[in-house]
């Protein structure tokens, strides 16, 4: 029996007020709240409190689920980022880290479950473009980055937004876009660099110059998927201590494998898992909890 029914069973017919005869025959009922009443302010506080805890956050997922051909991709993803938060998010092949991002960025719908930024945006509501422009930058795995102009052009086209290219490169060149243009490439190592073509630079350098036109639009948070796949372990390094940077202004959810790397950035761990949360905290605690040594033992 529901809750619901339950209540309603207990209460009929003799608890509810006026359901006996002329008010002079009967005592005064005691007046006690409806028990509908009583449950629907208990889910109301309950809302409610979630509400004011979703509210506090940057990310929220509860509950997201996405089938693909009847596979689930992601199953009951529940996931909260905090403002000015870093997280980095590990697991096996298939976990659904990038169809995470997907959802998060509207690329894919969730079939079921909240996903809100900021609290408040209910991002399932948005296309791509949109929640682009509400602050959330995301890095593909494969740097995107425009091989025929030099550093510098890239970084004035990510700054232009949605200008045309052309447009953008004749643009006349304001001193803040010019102040903007050096701050970034100092983040993103590349100062020295910013005559070179795009197309000259190392990989780890492309990946750098990628997060740098995302820092263009000044995103509030940064989802970054697999950024040091195929780098140098130098390149590696020195990219954990730029998102550190990064992540001093900004949010930032890193997806990786490699677990030097993870350890670099110091920060919460999650762990994903045939499309839900499997473990959550530190690298230790993570790394030693016997379900992710399991699950990484036997692929
Ligand atoms: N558009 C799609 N259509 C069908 N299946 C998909 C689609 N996108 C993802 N999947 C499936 O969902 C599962 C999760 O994939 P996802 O790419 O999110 O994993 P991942 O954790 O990012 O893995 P990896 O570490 O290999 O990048 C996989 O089994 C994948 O084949
Ligand atoms: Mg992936």
């Amino acid at each position: 029996m529901t809750a619901a029914a339950q209540a309603a069973t207990l209460n009929a017919p003799q608890g509810l007020p006026n359901a006996a005869g002329p008010a002079d025959a009967v005592p005064a009922p005691r007046v006690s709240p409806h028990p509908y009443a009583t449950q629907r302010a208990a889910e109301r506080a309950a809302l409610a409190a979630q509400g004011s805890a979703r509210r506090e956050t940057l990310l929220y997922l509860d509950g997201v689920t996405k089938t693909f051909d009847g596979f689930k991709a992601i199953n009951g993803l529940s996931l909260v980022i905090q403002k000015g938060e870093m997280r980095a998010i590990i697991g096996p092949n298939g976990a659904g880290k990038t169809t995470m991002m997907d959802i998060i960025t509207g690329k894919t719908r969730p079939d079921t479950g909240e996903v809100f930024f900021k609290g408040e945006t209910d991002l399932t509501r948005h296309d791509e473009p949109s929640i682009a422009s509400m602050g959330i930058g995301r890095k593909f795995q494969k740097p995107t980055v425009f091989e025929s102009h030099t550093i510098e052009d890239n970084l004035r086209l990510a700054l232009s937004g949605s200008r045309s290219i052309l447009d953008a490169l004749v643009h006349r060149r304001t001193a803040a876009d010019a102040a903007k243009i050096d701050e970034i490439l100092a983040v993103v190592r590349l100062s020295a660099k910013r005559s070179t073509m795009a197309a000259d630079l190392s990989h780890g350098q492309k990946q750098w110059l990628e997060i740098g036109m995302l820092l263009a639009q000044d995103p509030e948070l940064l989802l970054v998927d697999e950024p040091v796949a195929g780098m140098t372990d130098a390149e590696t390094e020195e990219t954990a201590r730029l998102l550190r940077e990064i992540a001093q202004t900004r949010s930032v959810v890193v997806v990786e494998h490699d677990m030097h790397f993870v350890r670099a950035l110091g920060v919460k761990v999650t762990c994903l898992h045939e499309g839900s949360v499997l473990s959550e905290g530190t690298l230790d605690h993570v790394s030693n909890d016997p379900r992710v040594v399991e699950v990484y033992l036997g692929r």
